[in-house]
């Protein structure tokens, strides 16, 4: 049995890729692990919400977690701001990370853009947090899409830093668990980008509370070819949307690209669409259904959240501890 940990930020249009890289794979961890589920309202703060929005998405967040089956009493699912030792342990990793590190960082190159030196210094810092909201909890595994794996490589190298500074062995090394249906779903207006909540275009994902009906048009309108579909993804390797396409049906369906394709071999898109209209529904809309409860009533949201901190927090403040007196700060 391992401690698992991971999150996602409060920044709304929460979507299928979200679900099939992340919080679909927890739900299982969860069975025979100590999990931890974050919402990680700190990093959402990079990218400057208003504040109201802020708290409608972290309620948002908690609620698509309880309705894709994380359970409250099994999982600790908690807010990273009433956490203070995850920016604590933070500044503390900022003092042992070099520049260079976090200048490879793919996210915040493509998130700073032209614009680099416009770019908040939390978006620069932002994996260092990451490493602490990991660290912090002493985690052995970390269930996350393939876009997080350059992070979760700085995550163990912070660990080896500390360590080596301190002359201890402390912090055991996080594993990353990328699991590889639908590691990266990509764009449903552009197969070569990934599913993203921050792309202009809402026809570009599926979001957890879109009705079957949004739902039905966003596949329609959804890019394809003019081909028919090839039985192997390998004959389709110059067509991303077809691929993308089959591996979100696959995904959904619980069948690998290959066994997709092989269904769909000589089908038309139309058809094809008509497929993964009804497959996406038949697992999204019960989880909407849910959401839309659950949100009715933030008290009830609240409430888990309350004691998602208290068990959490337990955790937290036992190795902050430890690492206060490992660096040498004074306990008085
Ligand atoms: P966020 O909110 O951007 O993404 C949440 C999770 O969804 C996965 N994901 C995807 N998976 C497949 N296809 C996609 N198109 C896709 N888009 C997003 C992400 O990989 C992620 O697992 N940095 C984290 C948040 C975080 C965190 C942590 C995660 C902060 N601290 C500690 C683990 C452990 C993130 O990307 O959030």
């Amino acid at each position: 049995m391992g401690r698992i940990l991971s999150g996602v930020q409060p920044t709304g249009n929460l979507h299928i890729g979200n679900y099939l890289g992340a919080i679909r794979n927890w739900v299982k961890l969860q069975e025979v692990h100590e999990t931890l589920f974050c919402i990680v309202d700190l990093h959402a703060l990079t990218t400057l919400p208003n504040p109201a929005e802020m708290r409608q998405y972290t309620r948002e967040v908690a609620a698509a977690y309880i309705a894709s089956g994380i359970d409250p009493e099994r999982s600790a699912i908690f807010t990273q701001s009433t956490i203070l030792a995850h920016a604590e342990l933070s500044w503390i990793f900022s003092c042992l990370t070099p520049l260079g590190w976090l200048n490879r960082m793919i996210q915040f190159k493509e998130k700073a853009g032209k614009h680099r030196e416009q770019a908040n210094l939390g978006l620069y810092a932002y994996p260092v947090l990451q490493a602490a909201d990991i660290l912090l909890y002493k985690a052995t595994h970390v269930p996350v899409g393939e876009d997080q794996k350059q992070h979760l490589e700085l995550a163990r190298d912070i660990a080896g830093a500390f360590n080596r500074q301190y002359d201890v062995d402390y912090f055991k090394l996080p594993e990353p668990l990328i699991f590889p249906t639908a590691a990266r779903v990509m764009s449903l207006r552009d197969g070569t980008s990934k599913m993203s909540k921050s792309d202009a275009s809402d026809y570009s994902r599926i979001h957890f509370l879109d009705d079957p009906d949004t739902i039905a048009l966003k596949i329609r309108k959804a890019k394809t070819d003019p081909d028919p579909i090839a039985g192997i993804p390998e004959a389709m390797e110059n067509r991303p949307e077809a691929l993308n396409l089959l591996g979100i049906y696959g995904a959904f369906a619980d069948l690998s690209l290959v066994d997709a394709c092989r269904k769909f071999e000589g089908a038309t898109f139309s058809s094809l669409k008509q497929s993964l209209t009804d497959q996406i529904i038949s697992v999204m809309d019960p989880i909407r259904l849910r959401m839309v409860e659950l949100l009715k009533d933030p008290q009830y949201i609240d409430a888990i959240l309350k004691r998602g901190i208290e068990k959490a927090k337990g955790l937290a403040l036992k190795h902050i501890g430890e690492v206060h007196d490992i660096v040498g700060f004074l306990r008085l």
